[in-house]
């Protein structure tokens, strides 16, 4: 007789706990949950995010978080699932630091490796994390290439 009510008791228990974790919007990432876009985060967190997130300093629309990149997406010419030469977020990091939109700006270093990085997650179609919105957040200083 006892035993039911412990065992509904604690299924209750257990649903609350998982309620709670679905609704942390700011719980951090799973590996699984990034899948190809894990190697993507970085380079966008270490030089992209300082001025395109929250803090944005460009006209563009921000690109803060995994459903922000979604829209860009949508939008076809910043980020051209498939096509890297044609999405605009790729075209400004093959830029001579000097030539004017060059992204990072003036001076920010991107190294080859990241500029792969991005090239080929375009290249697979740009996919994105489901399910949830992934905030980006920038990771240290921006790096100066002089
Ligand atoms: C130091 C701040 C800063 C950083 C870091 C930065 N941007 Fe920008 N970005 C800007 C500003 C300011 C503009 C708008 C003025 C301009 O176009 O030069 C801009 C514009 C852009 C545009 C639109 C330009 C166009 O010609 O259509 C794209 C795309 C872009 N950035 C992508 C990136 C990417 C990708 C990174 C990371 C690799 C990055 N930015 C890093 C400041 C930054």
């Amino acid at each position: 007789m006892h035993r039911p009510t412990l065992l509904r008791a604690s299924l209750s228990i257990l649903s609350i706990a998982v309620a709670t974790q679905c609704t942390n919007l700011d719980h951090p990432p799973e590996k699984a949950e990034l899948g190809s876009f894990a190697s993507v985060r970085p380079v966008l967190e270490s030089k992209c995010v300082h001025c395109h997130g929250e803090n944005r300093l460009a006209n563009m629309p921000p690109f803060g978080s995994t459903g922000e990149l979604a829209k860009l997406k949508a939008e076809a010419m910043w980020l051209v699932a498939g096509k890297p030469e044609r999405s605009r977020l790729y075209q400004v990091v093959t830029l001579k630091d000097e030539q004017p939109g060059a992204m990072p700006p003036t001076g920010h270093a991107i190294d080859a490796e990241q500029v792969t990085i991005l090239r080929e997650w375009i290249a697979s179609g740009a996919p994105l994390p489901e399910g949830r919105s992934i905030a980006l957040k920038p990771r240290g200083e921006l790096v100066r290439s002089n």
